[in-house]
């Protein structure tokens, strides 16, 4: 989603707002741009196509030591040039980049309209470097305090002005934005990684701070105003964590990272056979837990409906997964002996935040999963377990999604334990099952010439399903994902029972159908499915772990080691995101950076 680099200081701010936005591409945009200001002129340049063509565009700026770059994935206007960011007052003074949404942006608009003020684009943002001019008292400070008060909705903000090049302004509501510290420079960026190659030194800006840098210091100030203390974080990240590394594409390399990511979660957590968890859960809090919610976005929900598998089987607890952004809206009945999991990526998600807040103000107990430190749920929550992911750049989630799985698999036997729900010798032989998964998913990676196979065989169809039963039927709807969301091929992840009652009536001769069978005592009831789309003429490709699985029902077979079975979907997965992969690089398509994807999904 929409990516904010902003610079202050003594280099030549073009190359590194380009740099910035090179390392915000991975969050998924529709267009981008930037301002900078050199001997008191203002250029800004935009640009539909990639940071690269913004390049070529900026070749004849003059040096500059101030500017503000974006990357916008369009919600208020189409995607054009004009509605691409930076935006300006009607008389090109005031400069504004912006994430987030403003809601009250009509009445705005109007209401600037009617004192004379034009407007260019489709925006909503372009009422904010009008409002600051319709306000500006010569105090940029107090006036962008006085703009941000009116407006609704959620932003951050880097804001300039024409005539005081000395001045990098910055805010935020419900979005996230930092201000990095360097040496005779600054920044400000919508996540550290637009700015890591420069500082890994940041300050986490709060609701309504409002930020004045220059290049020899940062002052952040409070929504009253008041001066507050810069309270600077270093951050433990790397950034050749964002280079492809001799990979074609980032996914491809994250995918084959699955193993290392599995094995540094368990080494992480499980210390000399225990699971260790540094949690404010007491014992007899777990013991109470009546009911246990999972609430996440896209894949991490996906991960959570594995979670639900795991934990329900090993605790008996009963367990619901939450679609966060209609949990938020529900009305949910929530007790006090409840216990909510969030789960996140990026932990930057406005849903699954809205939620986390929401639960927050029942008081009921939770813990988070997020793989970035220091986001926004991370800081939110009571609880919050790291996955082991690294930077995940492609906007298709796999290793990320395999850490959360393995995760919560890690929460469930900890659980397990702690209520003594389940046979201890068992457990511990579930636990090490867990340490010898990394091998096995091993194995799998190496098979990739055979998915890569397959997915020649499905380049060119209109739709493909991918069906299971059970914890099967989570995985497909994961591999459905992965497959529609860098393919454009219409996909459907369908309980195999439910198929019948409507999903049927689109099997036609030939059509695709990948069905996972890793549950054993699934299987025969799997196998009079498989017949039954075999009637229909479907072509299936079974993804199995299971020795006795009958292969002369099938047209292809792809057979997988076998695992303790609560494990599958962290090995199954595998073939699915490298099919999804192949099948984007055969369409010629951009397999990092899908139309209309965003990593980041920051607005509701
Ligand atoms: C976007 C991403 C998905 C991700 C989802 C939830 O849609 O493209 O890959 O699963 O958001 O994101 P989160 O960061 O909360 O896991």
């Amino acid at each position: 989603m929409c990516g904010i680099v902003g610079y202050i200081g003594e280099n030549d701010a073009n190359s590194i707002l380009i740099n910035g936005l090179r390392k915000l591409e991975y969050r998924g945009y529709d267009s981008c741009g930037l301002a900078t200001i050199s001997n008191g002129e203002l250029q800004i340049s935009k640009t539909l196509n990639r940071i690269e063509s913004l390049t070529a565009a900026i070749q004849n700026n003059g040096v500059s030591h101030i500017g503000i770059g974006h990357t916008r994935w369009a919600t208020h206007g189409g995607v054009c040039e004009r509605n691409a960011h930076p935006h300006t007052d009607s008389y090109k003074k005031f400069i504004v980049v912006h994430n987030g949404i403003i809601e009250n942006y009509l009445s705005l608009k109007k209401m600037l309209k009617e004192k004379g003020y034009t407007f260019y684009s489709d925006t909503d943002t372009e009422v904010v470097p009008n409002l600051i001019d319709l306000y500006y008292n010569g105090n940029l400070l107090e006036t962008v305090k006085k703009v941000t008060s009116i407006i609704e909705g959620s932003f951050a903000f880097g804001i300039l002005c024409k005539d005081r090049p000395n001045e990098l302004i910055a805010t935020k509501r419900n979005s996230p934005l930092i201000v990095g510290i360097g040496n005779n420079e600054n920044f400000i960026a919508s996540d550290f990684s637009a700015i890591l190659k420069y500082t890994n030194k940041i300050c986490i800006l709060e609701n309504d701070d409002i930020a004045i840098l220059n290049e020899k210091e940062v002052k952040v100030y409070d929504k009253n105003l008041d001066p507050k203390q810069v309270t600077i974080k270093e951050i433990d990240a790397d950034d050749s964590d964002s280079e492809k590394n001799g990979y074609d594409h980032f996914m491809l390399k994250e995918i084959n990272e699955n193993t290392i990511t599995v094995k540094k979660t368990i080494d992480y957590y499980v210390i000399d056979g225990k699971i260790n968890f540094d949690l404010n859960l007491t014992d007899n809090d777990i013991k109470n837990i009546k009911q246990i919610k999972i609430i996440a976005c896209g894949t991490a929900m996906h991960a959570g409906l594995n979670g639900k598998n795991i934990i329900e089987k090993l605790t008996r607890i009963p367990v619901s997964v939450e679609v966060a952004s209609e949990f938020r809206y529900s009305d949910p009945i929530l007790t006090e002996n409840d216990l909510a999991i969030f789960i996140s990526q990026s932990g930057e998600t406005a849903d699954t935040i809205a939620c986390l807040e929401l639960v927050k103000k029942k008081g009921i107990k939770h813990v988070s999963i997020v793989n970035v430190k220091d986001s926004t749920i991370d800081r939110l929550s009571e609880n919050v377990l790291y996955t082991k992911a690294g930077t995940e750049i492609a906007v298709a989630s796999t290793k990320a999604y395999i850490a959360q799985v393995m995760l919560i698999d890690l929460f469930a036997i900890y659980l397990a334990d702690k209520l003594e729900s389940y046979n201890k010798e068992e457990l511990s032989k579930i636990l090490n099952y867990a340490i010898e998964l990394p091998n096995k998913m091993q194995e799998v990676l190496e098979m990739d010439s055979m998915f890569c196979d397959y997915a020649k065989s499905i380049s060119n169809c209109r739709d493909v399903f991918f069906l299971g039963r059970g914890l099967d039927y989570y995985i497909a709807l994961e591999g459905s994902l992965k497959l529609k969301e860098i393919s454009y091929i219409h996909s459907e992840g369908t309980q195999f029972g439910e198929l019948k009652h409507g999903p049927i009536a689109l099997m036609e001769e030939g059509t695709p159908a990948i069905v996972m069978a890793t549950q054993e005592k699934l299987l025969d009831k799997t196998i009079s499915n498989i017949k039954e789309i075999k009637a229909r003429g479907a072509r299936v490709l079974a993804v199995t772990t299971l020795k006795e699985f009958p292969v002369d029902i099938v047209d292809e077979v792809i057979h997988l080691p076998k695992v303790c079975e609560l494990f599958s979907p962290l090995e199954a997965i595998i073939p699915l995101q490298l099919i999804a992969y192949h099948v984007t690089v055969n369409k010629g398509l951009d397999v990092d950076k899908p139309r209309n994807l965003a990593k980041s999904v920051t607005v509701e």
